[in-house]
Parts: structure tokens; sequence; C-alpha cells
């Protein structure tokens, strides 16, 4: 059976051309004589750069990895090279020959890279049979994002982990975490223990599209991650590279921490954990308090995660509250503004300057550039490329999210059986001719476009099998578009290279949808 699955899989790829089916597809891709076949007694090598690299072919090649420096004459080795002619430490070669595969990281990011690639190409999951190839291969990005919507649907952390190695499957790097919304506050913060005794839970969730409702379900829905969660979190995705980008979000999107903490809100009206969807009113106020508080929780947020951006929201802020209380006019007048929209971009810059003395970098929706922030400041752009131009051309780093390519809650074929979702038509193709470098922006602003991101608002994903459904395999065509030279994508062959993809997902019981080619 072994041996079948690995002539069938070599068969593949001669029957598809030239070309490894690899996705994303690599920069260069030039086809040998011959072909490598695993035999008894050959060896896993690698050096002391390339653990994680090793850690991910065993398991996926059912091999045992010996640490060594030394050179096997047969067999897979896996090295770290930093004079490798590649522009990034993300960047490797992969060379097959019929008596050795050989794959060099520039960094260990690149051998674990390469390793994605040699387990694409023995997609069996044991050592087998692959055609003499020789890989070269970088990121056209930097920023090769997921977002997982954890407040809605809260996800618990064995399925946030999976999307982790789903993600690092596909060379993708950032998986950023929505945290709090109105609907559920999902991380522990010691110092504010009523953030999850209360705002992890909400009494019911509607039935139904939030403009068609059909009642509520009358059951309580959930969870949070403790500090020691998110520790397990963050370490197993700096084992596969990937970077966890928290998101708190502010001023907007707060009622489930105003359902907590009353004082920080702008009315005296008791408020539960919000049930339905949607944009609401009940917004933070801008009190000198409540941006400690807010810095408070960042402290502790900036304890767990170490990497260096920090998601603050500012999207989807209505004015109203602010408009109607005798506080926040109060603020406005001692702070010397004139309109509602500067107490946002007031609050935004706060906690940038709050960020960057720390070290962190802070990014936002693109409605922070309404209220006015500094350059240091990182737009992401969600409603189409238009704030994510406007942020470029001022020289702010912006990553391309627009809900007209990246949006992952929208239906992804016109099937009346599709599950309910929240709207919009965003199909496979479309994901795939995304361009994240919009023609507006000169050679030098585009150097500000650090990538892309898909997002999985859980609206209407209630489960993660769901999530798995509505992300495979769009998600994977945009780690095309973010990893792949402009001038290697091609929409065919990425059809073609497709069931590669399907059959490890089978293997690891991924709900992807079946027929979006
Ligand atoms: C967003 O979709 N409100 C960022």
């Amino acid at each position: 059976m072994r041996t079948l699955f690995s002539i069938l899989a070599v068969a593949a790829c001669a029957a598809w051309g030239q070309e490894a089916a690899v996705i994303p597809r690599p920069v260069s891709v030039t086809s040998g004589t011959g072909v490598f076949h695993w035999k008894p007694g050959m060896k896993l090598a690698v050096d002391a750069g390339s653990a994680q690299a090793g850690r991910v072919l065993e398991a996926g090649l059912n091999l045992k990895a010996e640490a060594t420096a030394a050179k096997p004459a047969a067999g897979i080795r896996v090295t770290v090279d930093p004079a490798l002619a590649v522009p990034s430490g993300e960047g490797y070669t992969l060379d097959v020959t019929p008596s050795l595969i050989s794959i060099r990281g520039k960094g260990p990011a690149g051998a674990f890279y390469g390793a994605q690639t040699l387990l694409q190409l023995m997609p069996s999951g044991q050592a087998s049979e692959v055609r003499a190839v020789r890989i070269k291969d970088y990121p056209r990005f930097v920023w090769r994002g997921l977002m997982l919507d954890t407040a809605r649907h809260f996800l618990p952390k064995p399925a946030v982990l999976k999307f982790i190695d789903l993600a690092a499957m596909q060379k993708m790097n950032v998986v950023q975490l929505h945290l709090t919304d109105d609907q559920g506050w999902r991380i522990e913060i010691r110092k504010y223990p009523l953030l999850t005794g209360v705002g992890s839970m909400r009494k019911q969730t509607l039935i139904g599209h939030e403009e068609k409702p059909k009642g509520f379900d009358g059951k309580p829905h959930g969870g949070f991650y403790s500090q020691a969660d998110i520790a397990e979190m963050v370490q197993y995705a700096r084992e596969r590279f990937v970077e966890l980008v928290p998101e708190i979000e502010m001023p907007g999107h707060a009622q489930a921490a105003l359902a907590a903490y009353p004082e920080l809100g702008n009315t005296s009206q008791k408020l539960e954990v919000f049930t339905q969807w949607g944009v609401n009113p009940n917004v933070f106020n801008v009190e000198e308090r409540t941006i400690l508080f807010l810095q408070d929780v960042l402290t502790e947020v900036m304890q767990m995660f170490p990497g260096k951006f920090i998601h603050v929201g500012g999207d989807e802020v209505p004015l109203d509250q602010w408009k109607a209380s005798p506080a926040a006019q109060a603020r406005m007048k001692q702070l010397g503004l004139t309109k509602e929209v500067q107490l946002h971009g007031y609050l935004m810059r706060r906690m940038d300057q709050f960020l960057t003395q720390h070290g962190r970098r802070m990014v936002g929706w693109d409605e922070i550039l309404e209220g006015g922030v500094d350059q240091s400041a990182t737009v992401m752009s969600w409603r189409g490329n238009k704030g994510g131009i406007e942020a470029a051309k001022m020289g702010h780093d912006v990553v391309m999210a627009p809900t007209t390519h990246t949006y992952f809650d929208y239906y992804q074929t016109k099937s009346p059986s599709e599950p309910l979702a929240i709207g919009g038509f965003l199909p496979l193709e479309t994901v795939y001719g995304f361009e994240p470098v919009p023609p507006e922006l000169t050679a030098e602003q585009g150097k500000h476009v650090l990538g892309t991101q898909g997002q999985a608002w859980s609206e209407y994903m209630p489960v993660a099998s769901h999530m798995e459904y509505m992300l495979f395999p769009r998600l994977t065509a945009l780690a095309e578009v973010a990893w792949t030279p402009a001038a290697r994508k091609n929409y065919a062959d990425f059809q073609k290279r497709l069931p590669v993809m399907e059959q490890r997902w089978k293997a690891m019981g991924v709900n992807y949808h079946p027929s979006q080619k």
C-alpha cells in the first residue's frame, strides 16, 4: 500500500508536467534527473539550527531525526546556512538527487519551510519517492496572516493549536487572536478578574442571521484562555515560526468588558455580555482611569505575548455616547478637542506611545487613521484598500485585509446548501486574484505593505470544524498570494496543486470545502 501510494505520488507529479505540486508555489523549481527513493537504513540528519525542521519531518514522515553536523551520503539532510543566496532568513533551497535530499535554510525558519515543502512532495505521510528537483524559495511578504475570532464563539485551545499548524503548513507566519469583543472576553487578566469572571460568558446567542433573527438559543456560551494556556499557545506557535498577535479591542466592541466593569463606560445603564451581532453603541469612555486600565491590560498582554505587534482594534466606534455624555464633552474640552473622533485618535495615540515605550508596535484597523495616529502605528486595511493606500502614502506600515478578498466569513459558493454566513460572496478564485500592493502606490510606498491576512470572524462559525470549512481552501489561496512572486501566480496551476493539500487535510481530519475548484 505504502509503495503504491508513493508510486501514485510520483506519477501524479509526472502527470502535472515539470513542476512539483507545492503550495504556495515556490520562487523557482527546476526538475533534475532521476528519482530519490527512501530506503531502510537511510538517515534524517539535522544540524543544530534545524531542530524544528527536524521535528516536523519526524512527525510528518514517520522518521527519527539524528542531530548531527555530519553529512550523510544518502538520506535527508537539513542544515542552516546564513550565507545562502536568498533574501531572507525564511528562504531555503531544497535539492533532491537520487541519493540525497538536502534542505538548506538561510535561517531556522527557512529550514522549517524547506521541510514543509518536502512534506508536500511526500504527501502520503511516509518517507517515499521524490523526483529529482531543485527548489529555491523565499517569501514575497513578511506578514502572512490569519485572524481567528475567538470572541464571538470561543475556540478551544486545541483548535487554536490546530489552526497554527494548518497556517504553518502553508508557510503563514502570523496568527492574530481576536480576544475581546462585545460577546465575550477571552483572556485572563490577573489585575481585573471580572473581565473573564463576568465577561467570558454570555447567557445565550442569537439564532439565525442578525438581520432576520429567529430568537435566542437560551444556552450560555463562554470560555477563556488562562495565562498558562496563552503561554502554551505562544510556545507552540514559536516552534512553528508563527507570531501570535493578540488583539484587545478598544474603544468599541467593548460590551463584555463594560458588563464586568461598568465604570469604564459612558452611561449608567447596566449591561450584560452582548447576545446579538453587529455594531453596538457601548464603547469605553476616555477618562484617564480608563486609559490606565487599558494600559494595565496591555501590560499583562505584553508579558504573555513576546512578539513585536499588539493589535488594539479601533474599528467600528459609534460616537453617539461620547456626544451625549457630559463627562466625555468635558474631557474633550480639557484636551482641546472639538470633534468626538479626535477622542478616538487621542486614545489610540496614548496606546501607541505606551506600546512604543515598551518596545512594541501598535496595529489597528483602518479607522485609526480617522482620529489621527503617529507614523509608528501599523494600519490593517479592511474597508477595501483605501485605508491601506492612504496609510502607506503617509508612511505607515500596512497589512492589507480587505473584505473583498480576505473575509472568509463570506459565502464561498452560490449553492443554497452553504451554511448560513454573514453575507457577501468570496469565491476561491477571487481570493487567489488578490494583489496586496495597490497600483496607486509608488514602489517606495509599496514597501510599506507588510503583507496580507485572512479573517475568520466567527459570528456564524459556532465550532472549529465550521471555521475549517470556511478557511480551506480559501486561506491556502491567500497563502500563495502572500508568499509567491506575483509573476509566478497562476490559478489553473494552483487548482492542479490543491489535491496534495487536500490529501494532507484528510489525514489531519480537516473539514475543508470539497467543491471549491
Ligand atoms: C472589522 O471587520 N470590523 C475589522
